[in-house]
């Protein structure tokens, strides 16, 4: 089977640089080199001499160092595939660990690729919906049973061009933060191969709770897990959020610096897994990129070695925007539902019945320059993917102009 267009990317590509305000991505805006190497307090010149032969195929040593100092001690270098882009990784991973016919479950709405290339793979996919708000959501669906919930919401044949047979649920039920409260448990529910936990999660912005954890730390199924942790490093809380990696061994995890430090051209990423895994992820990676960019190796290297100082004015205008969001959402009267993130950049806000998610955000991009993903991209009707990686300036004229633009037009 081939992969389905990749819904978001057309829109992404179209509007990401040109419009007035860029709520579309699910990065912060990024740096220009010039900029970033102020930030890190290097002297361009330093750039000339990289060589330009192949980098190591597993990563440099220094920079998969720097990589496992942000997990915890029993992750050591040798844990570590750096590869190009999170794409990749988890590319390799569901190739290494996903046969046709197996069950893989994850939490819904979901970013493409982690259902895409295992349906590609001829894998079923279970669609779980997290527990969006907080513990009370978990204790409310506790005696339930995994078929009560919305555990899939339609695949509608207009959104997703191919109604696939492999999504487990098709029911008419859409996604609902409110209802459909769904703790980690429910991934394992089918007893999946692999369980895939995006988090903090791209589009919802929700994050696990103590509950989740606890049962991730006394894990005693036989599925693999995959933590997707591309938003690790923008916790409003804490330095990092909770890591999945290795705290068992069928759990791997995927990182990167690219959408949170604002350096998406540099396409690095990584896998942090068990040895012997590395060893075939590597060997695997020889057939694709073999080598990242070394340019990008040396700026992720040292962007890593000075992550602290960077990531800080990046979460404070992060946390600006979403206060301003949190302030004035109510006077957008097409929201009918709005849930902030609570780590990461991104939140899916329902729309009010009726309103055609694509017709939405294509009007509010022609009337103001504001740039809103369509939930119709993430094959969930009715709702808008809001970004928070703007510029506060840029971000708060953006809400403005969508505010006065809502009203305008309810006149
Ligand atoms: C949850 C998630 N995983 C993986 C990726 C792919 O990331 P990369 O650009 O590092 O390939 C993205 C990109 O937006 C993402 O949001």
């Amino acid at each position: 089977m081939k992969p389905r267009e990749f819904f978001i990317e057309d829109r992404l590509e179209k509007f990401r640089l040109e419009s007035v305000c860029n709520l579309g991505e699910s990065g912060v805006r990024n740096f220009d080199l010039d900029s970033l190497l102020n930030a890190l307090d290097i002297p361009i010149s330093s750039l000339g001499k990289i060589p330009l032969h192949d980098s190591p195929n597993s990563g440099r040593q220094d920079l998969r160092e720097e990589i496992a100092n942000l997990y915890d001690t029993n992750v050591t270098p040798d844990n570590i595939l750096v590869t190009t882009g999170t794409s990749e990784a988890l590319f390799i991973l569901f190739n290494l660990l996903l046969e046709k016919g197996d069950q893989v479950s994850l939490f819904w709405p979901a970013f493409q690729a982690l259902y895409e290339i295992p349906l590609m793979l001829g894998c079923k996919i279970d669609k779980i919906f997290p527990n969006q708000m907080n513990s009370e959501f978990a204790i409310q669906a506790k005696g339930l049973s995994h078929a009560n919930f919305d555990i899939a919401s339609n695949l509608n044949a207009s959104i997703s061009n191919v109604s696939n047979p492999n999504f487990s649920d098709q029911s008419s039920k859409k996604w609902n933060p409110n209802k459909a409260s769904l703790g980690v448990t429910h991934l394992f529910k089918t007893k999946p191969k692999l369980a895939i936990i995006n988090h903090p999660h791209n589009p919802t912005g929700y994050s696990m709770n103590d509950t989740d954890w606890k049962f991730l730390e006394n894990y005693n199924e036989e599925s693999f897990v995959i933590f997707d942790e591309h938003y690790r490093f923008l916790d409003f809380e804490k330095d990092l959020t909770r890591s999945g990696a290795l705290m068992h061994p069928n759990f791997l995890a995927t990182g990167s610096i690219t959408k949170c430090f604002g350096v998406v051209g540099l396409k690095i990423g990584w896998i942090v897994a068990k040895e012997n895994l590395i060893a075939q992820a590597r060997s695997f990676k020889d057939y694709l990129t073999h080598t990242v960019n070394p340019i990008s190796e040396f700026l992720a290297l040292e962007i890593l070695k000075q992550r602290k100082k960077i990531i800080e004015p990046i979460r404070n205008k992060v946390i600006d925007n979403i206060q301003y969001m949190r302030n004035n959402y109510h006077k957008i009267p097409s929201i009918e539902e709005y849930h902030e993130p609570s780590a990461g950049l991104v939140c899916f806000a329902k729309l009010q019945p009726g309103i055609l998610s694509e017709k939405y955000a294509d009007e509010l991009y022609n009337n103001t320059g504001v740039f809103i993903l369509p939930g119709k991209n993430f094959e969930e009707e009715g709702y808008i993917r809001i970004g928070f990686g703007e510029e506060p300036d840029r971000f708060r004229k953006g809400i403005d102009s969508w505010i006065q633009w809502e009203n305008e037009r309810s006149i």
